[in-house]
């Protein structure tokens, strides 16, 4: 399985799946990182694995659907199998999306439906809900609305501030991410209409 991976930031996730292809964990190819930032720090963590890694800036393009075009453009121009935005943070055009319908991932650090957006950690605690986690989902239309594949599940603890409940899910989240990517190279991973089912799994 032949992944691009879509991030803005720090790039742990990628690293994850970095760690856990060299580890012979997940039976899977990364060709490559593309991102919306130059300093992006998952773009450095690509290189030193050996991996070409680019900069796609919004700011070089006229709108939105000239920097889709292109940043989609060279992913698929690349060839891979799933597109992986693991910390993309820049909204992507509708058509983009469903365009890719079953072929991109996104995870998103909530217990989806709740909490899409931004600021997720905050939002939580201002709710005050026991549970807190994060989602991989498969990306459609509407922003971080699509079939949930997998979720992992943390205690949101006395005292928690946004700093203490961001690290506890992030723990989470690369296994989560490994995981579910284990799943949907071995083929598990199943869309239908009314959702996501994974063979081998109880409801
Ligand atoms: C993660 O919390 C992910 O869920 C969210 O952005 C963050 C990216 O972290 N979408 P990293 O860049 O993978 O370290």
């Amino acid at each position: 399985m032949r992944l691009a991976v879509l991030a803005s930031g720090r790039g742990s996730n990628l690293q994850a799946i970095l760690d856990a292809i060299a580890a012979g964990t997940l039976d899977a190819e990364v060709i490559g990182a593309w991102s919306d930032r130059k300093d992006a720090q998952a773009l450095v963590r690509a290189r030193d694995a050996g991996l070409q890694a680019h900069a796609i800036r919004p700011r070089d393009f006229a709108d939105r659907a000239a920097h889709d075009a292109a940043l989609f453009g060279a992913l698929d121009a690349a060839g891979p199998d799933l597109i992986v935005c693991a910390g993309y943070m820049r909204l992507i055009g509708a058509e983009v999306m469903t365009a890719r319908a079953g072929r991109m991932i996104n995870i998103h650090p909530s217990l989806l439906p709740d909490f899409k957006g931004l600021h997720t950690h905050q939002r939580a605690l201002d709710a005050g809900v026991p549970e807190h986690g994060a989602s991989v989902h498969y990306v459609t239309a509407e922003l971080d609305g699509g079939p949930v594949i997998a979720q992992a599940r943390v205690p949101v603890l006395p005292g928690d501030d946004a700093g203490t409940l961001s690290a506890r899910v992030l723990g989470r989240e690369h296994s989560l991410l490994r995981e579910t990517l284990r799943w949907i190279a071995a083929g598990r991973v199943r869309l239908h209409e009314d959702g996501v089912h994974v063979d081998g799994q109880r409801a």
